[in-house]
C-alpha cells in the first residue's frame, strides 16, 4: 500500500491569510480561512500595508488550527506548499517566510504555488474524478485567462484580458454604485431583481477569439451611470447590475464556446473569485451542455482565496518532484505559462 501524503497549504497573497491540509491531493482534512474584508472594507479596497500587517498577526494562528484540525503534528507533514505569486508583494512575503521558515526548520520541501494555478486546482476537489486534460476559464481579481490543462503540470495559456480582469470590473462599477468591497457579490445580488435586457452595455469585439477586453464595458457602465446623474433621472441600480453581469457573462461563455469547439476537449473548469457567480456557473453550465461539453466549478468556498488550492496543487508539484529552493522570493507578476 502507497503512504499517505499529506501536504500543509499557505496562501496570503491578497487579503485572506489561509492554512490547510490535504491528504492525497483530493481529501481536505482542514480549510481555516482568516478573511480581512471587514478591514479593508472601509477604504473601499485592500489597502496592501494593512493587509501585511493582518497577515503577520494571523499566520502563525492559521497554520496551528489548520494543523488541529486535521489532527496532525508539522512532523507528519510531507511538504509545505505557500502561495509565492502573484498578488501583493507584502502579502506574499508573510506566507513565503513562513512557509520557508517550518521547511527549513523540519527539513520538508518547500513548494512554491503560482496562486492562479491553485484555483484551477480548486476543482479536483469538488469533482473526485475530474483529470487533465481539460479547459480552464480563470476569472479572479486580477485575471481573466483561458488555459489548456493537458496534464497535472502542463498549461498552455491560450489567451487572456488585454486590460482589466472581469473581477476588476465588477469591483470598480460596485463602488461607483456605493457598494462595499468586494463588488461581486454585491452586483449578483443586486443583479437579482434587475432585468439583465434593460441596458445595452457593448463588449469589445477582439480579432483574437481567445483574447478578453473589459475596460470598454467598464467604461460604458460607469459614463450611463455619469450621464443619468447628470440629466437627474433616477438610476434603477438593479438593472445597471444585471445588465452589466449579463455581458460578462455573455463574453466569457462566447470566448469559451469557441476555446472548447477549437481543442475537442470535453471538460472545462471555472477558477477564481468570479467563478463564485451562481449566473455565470449556471449559464456556462447550461452553454457547455449544449454544445456537449461538461462544466466543473469550486464548491463556494473554494471559489475565493483559500489554502486549500494551494495544499492540492502542490501535491501534484510534489508528486512529480517539483521542490523550491529555501531562497525563493516572491513574484508579484508570476504569470500563467
Ligand atoms: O480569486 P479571488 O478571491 O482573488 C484574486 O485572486 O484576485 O477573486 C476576487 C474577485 C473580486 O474581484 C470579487 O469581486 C470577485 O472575485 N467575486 C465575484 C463574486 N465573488 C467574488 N464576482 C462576481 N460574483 C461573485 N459572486
Ligand atoms: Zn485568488
Amino acid at each position: 500500500m502507497q503512504k499517505d501524503i499529506y501536504i500543509l497549504g499557505i496562501e496570503s497573497s491578497c487579503d485572506e491569510t489561509a492554512a490547510a491540509v490535504v491528504k492525497n491531493g483530493r481529501e481536505v482534512l482542514s480549510n481555516i480561512i482568516s478573511s480581512q474584508i471587514v478591514i479593508h472594507r472601509k477604504f473601499g479596497g485592500v489597502v496592501p500595508e494593512i493587509a501585511s500587517r493582518k497577515h503577520i498577526e494571523n499566520i502563525m494562528p492559521v497554520i496551528d488550527e489548520a494543523l488541529a484540525k486535521a489532527n496532525l503534528a508539522l512532523e507528519d507533514i510531507d511538504a509545505v506548499a505557500v502561495t509565492y505569486g502573484p498578488g501583493l508583494v507584502g502579502a506574499l512575503l508573510v506566507g513565503l517566510s513562513a512557509a520557508k521558515s517550518l521547511a527549513w526548520a523540519l527539513d520538508k520541501p518547500l513548494i512554491g504555488v503560482n496562486h492562479l494555478e491553485g484555483h484551477i486546482f480548486a476543482n479536483f476537489l469538488n469533482d473526485k474524478d475530474l483529470e487533465p486534460p481539460f479547459m480552464a476559464l480563470v476569472v479572479s481579481g486580477g485575471h481573466t485567462a483561458l488555459l489548456h490543462v493537458k496534464g497535472y503540470n502542463e498549461f498552455e495559456l491560450l489567451g487572456q484580458s488585454r486590460d482589466d480582469a472581469a473581477g476588476e470590473a465588477f469591483d470598480k462599477i460596485a463602488r461607483v454604485m456605493g457598494r462595499p468591497y468586494p463588488g461581486g457579490p454585491e452586483i449578483e445580488k443586486l443583479a437579482e431583481t434587475g432585468n439583465p435586457d434593460a441596458i445595452h452595455f457593448p463588449t469589445a469585439k477582439l480579432d483574437n477569439p481567445y483574447e478578453f477586453s473589459f475596460s470598454g464595458l467598464k467604461s460604458a457602465v460607469l459614463n450611463y451611470l455619469h450621464n443619468e446623474e447628470q440629466a437627474g433621472r433616477a438610476v434603477n441600480y438593479n438593472d445597471v447590475a444585471a445588465s452589466f453581469q449579463n455581458a460578462v457573462v455573455n463574453a466569457l461563455c462566447e470566448r469559451a464556446v469557441y476555446a472548447m469547439q477549437q481543442s475537442g476537449l470535453k471538460n472545462i473548469v471555472l477558477a477564481g473569485g468570479v467563478s463564485a457567480n451562481k449566473v455565470l456557473q449556471n449559464r456556462l453550465a447550461e452553454t457547455m451542455e449544449k454544445i456537449g461539453c461538461h462544466l466543473v466549478h469550486p464548491t463556494p468556498i473554494l471559489c475565493t482565496d483559500n489554502a486549500v488550492m494551494i495544499a492540492c496543487r502542490g501535491h501534484f508539484m510534489y508528486q512529480a518532484g517539483m521542490r523550491s529552493p529555501l531562497d525563493l522570493n516572491a513574484q508579484p507578476s508570476l504569470k500563467l505559462k
